[in-house]
């Protein structure tokens, strides 16, 4: 039975389908439309709830962590152990939540469509557990899922400031998330209550929650027609854009293995349903170059679900992790049963959408590489909006240095080809080579020959090629100065 709580009630249920979303569960199920469907495929954020879970701070505590979504794509069953919050949450009685009050005095709304969804992205923000200052600067991160057409982001964004000025206010110099008067329950009994949640079986009518590795295996080896569920941002869109109806979902989330996260001095190892928020943390520091893709990787909406393993699972020639990862010479574990084999990312792509994964078989895990302190690490991401924008090209870039000159080079590209592929000559091009404009060149001239880019809607191929060719000169010339 999937267990969760809607705002302080708990929610059970065993006979939804496996497929429901959250948004049509509160709209059409419980009569909440406060929370509204503009695409229904996570673009325009206008869905937007909030979910909270249990995670441990860096001491080993539990602590509570709030968490925007957008509810057109997340379905219902993923909720399980978690508390859920939409725009009808906020308010006590008459009085609006520092947030709402916040968007009526600075006159971010108009015709009001979008305004639940910014509201919700906002409280999210309002909620995290970090001092207010460092808040100020994530308001644009915040705030990157979600549209308004009518408005206009500059009084959004002031209430936004000025929602954070009200909790600066409540908890003083403190400026800690214990300090603060939350309208919903914010309390180790709502710790308590989650944990409980959590513990309880969580499968229902075809939505399956497995919670050890052999039983993922074990069910996924036995259906291998069950969809495998991350975190649903490429799958849900199967539901709400091409009207299919999914009736085995195995969702991959609860096993501890598939959630790992293990730091070595030179690797890291993820399991795949760890999210591309959490990738964003914890890569921040090691792989700054990356914090920069990762942050023009969708929205926070979509980060705080979409999971490595559901980028890499997908196959598309446009994801954005499949480049840096072969940049890297990444490995993935991959499972089948109670069997486990190890590939080189850079061999797992066998064609458009394809993979070496056998029937029943999926990713385990990802062993990440660290680069040494002096290798050059460039990742460059080219789509027609700069926030939550699938790429036309995707370029990563990681040359090792051994005394000034090029040793390992790795050059590989999302959107050059129907899969993520290296660039083997453009890399050879590089080899033993120093930053300079006849290694440029040189690198430009294997580049030219040996890719051929998709061309569909989002570019053309050769706009696709020149793009390639002019990336490689900013990070070559660049890295020379
Ligand atoms: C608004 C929006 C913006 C987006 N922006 C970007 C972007 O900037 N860059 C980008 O690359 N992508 C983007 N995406 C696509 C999507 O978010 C990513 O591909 C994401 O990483 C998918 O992860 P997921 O956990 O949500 O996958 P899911 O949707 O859960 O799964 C995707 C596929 O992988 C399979 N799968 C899931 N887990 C595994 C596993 N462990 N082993 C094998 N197969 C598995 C599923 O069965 C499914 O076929 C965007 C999507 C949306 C809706
Ligand atoms: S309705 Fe647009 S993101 Fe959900
Ligand atoms: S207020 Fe109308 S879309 Fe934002």
């Amino acid at each position: 039975m999937i267990q969760f709580l809607y705002q302080d009630e708990r929610v059970a249920l065993d006979s939804a389908e496996a497929d429901l979303t959250v948004l049509d569960w509160l709209r059409l199920h419980r009569h909440r439309p406060g929370t509204k469907e503009g695409c229904g495929s996570g673009d325009c954020g206008a869905c937007t709830v909030v979910t909270v879970s249990v995670k441990q701070d860096d001491s080993g505590q539990p602590v509570l962590h709030h968490e925007s979504i957008n509810s057109c794509i997340t379905f219902v069953g993923a909720l399980h152990g978690k508390q859920l919050l939409s725009v009808e949450s906020l308010a006590q009685g008459e009085t609006l939540h520092p947030v709402q009050q916040a968007m009526v005095e600075e006159h971010g709304s108009q015709c009001g469509f979008c305004t639940p969804g910014f509201i919700m992205s906002m409280y999210a923000l309002y909620q995290q557990d970090e001092p207010v200052n460092q808040l100020r600067v994530k308001i644009d991160q915040a705030l990157g899922g979600n549209l308004c057409r009518c408005t206009g982001y500059r009084p959004i964004k002031a209430a936004a400031s000025k929602a954070l000025d009200y909790r600066e206010a409540q908890v003083g110099s403190k400026d800690a998330q214990s300090g603060l008067s939350d309208s919903v329950n914010h309390s180790d009994a709502l710790i308590s209550r989650l944990q409980i949640l959590s513990a309880t079986v969580a499968d229902a009518n075809g939505f399956l929650q497995p919670k050890t590795l052999d039983t993922l295996s074990g069910l996924f080896k036995s259906n291998p027609q069950a969809r495998l569920l991350g975190g649903g941002t490429d799958l849900a869109l199967e539901v709400t854009q091409q009207m299919k109806t999914l009736t085995q979902i195995i969702h991959v989330s609860h096993v501890p293995e598939m959630r790992l996260i293990e730091v070595h001095a030179d690797h890291l190892v993820l399991g795949a349903a760890v999210t591309l928020s959490e990738c964003l943390t914890l890569m921040s520091d090691r792989l700054p170059a990356v914090r920069e893709l990762l942050l023009r990787f969708g929205s926070d909406q979509v980060r705080n679900q979409a999971t490595i393993g559901g980028n890499i699972g997908s196959a598309s020639p446009i994801g954005d992790l499949p480049p840096l990862l072969m940049a890297l010479d990444a490995t993935l574990t991959l499972r089948c049963g109670d069997t486990s084999r190890t590939v080189p990312i850079n061999d797992y792509f066998t064609g458009y959408r394809q993979t070496v994964l056998q029937e029943g078989e999926f990713v385990l895990q990802v062993t990440i590489p660290l680069p040494a302190h002096d290798s050059l690490i460039a990742v460059h991401k080219i789509s027609k909006r700069t926030e939550d924008d699938i790429s036309s090209v995707c370029m990563a870039i990681h040359l090792p240095q051994n005394n000034g000159v090029t040793q390992g080079a790795r050059v590989a590209f999302g959107g050059m080809a129907a899969k993520p592929v290296r660039a083997v000559n453009t890399e050879q091009a590089l080899e033993g080579s120093r930053f300079d404009q006849v290694t440029v060149h040189a690198a430009q001239a294997a580049l030219a020959t040996e890719l051929h880019p998709i061309d569909d809607a989002r570019a053309s191929a050769g706009y696709r090629l020149q793009v390639a060719i002019n990336l490689l000169q900013r990070v070559l010339l660049g890295a020379g100065k």
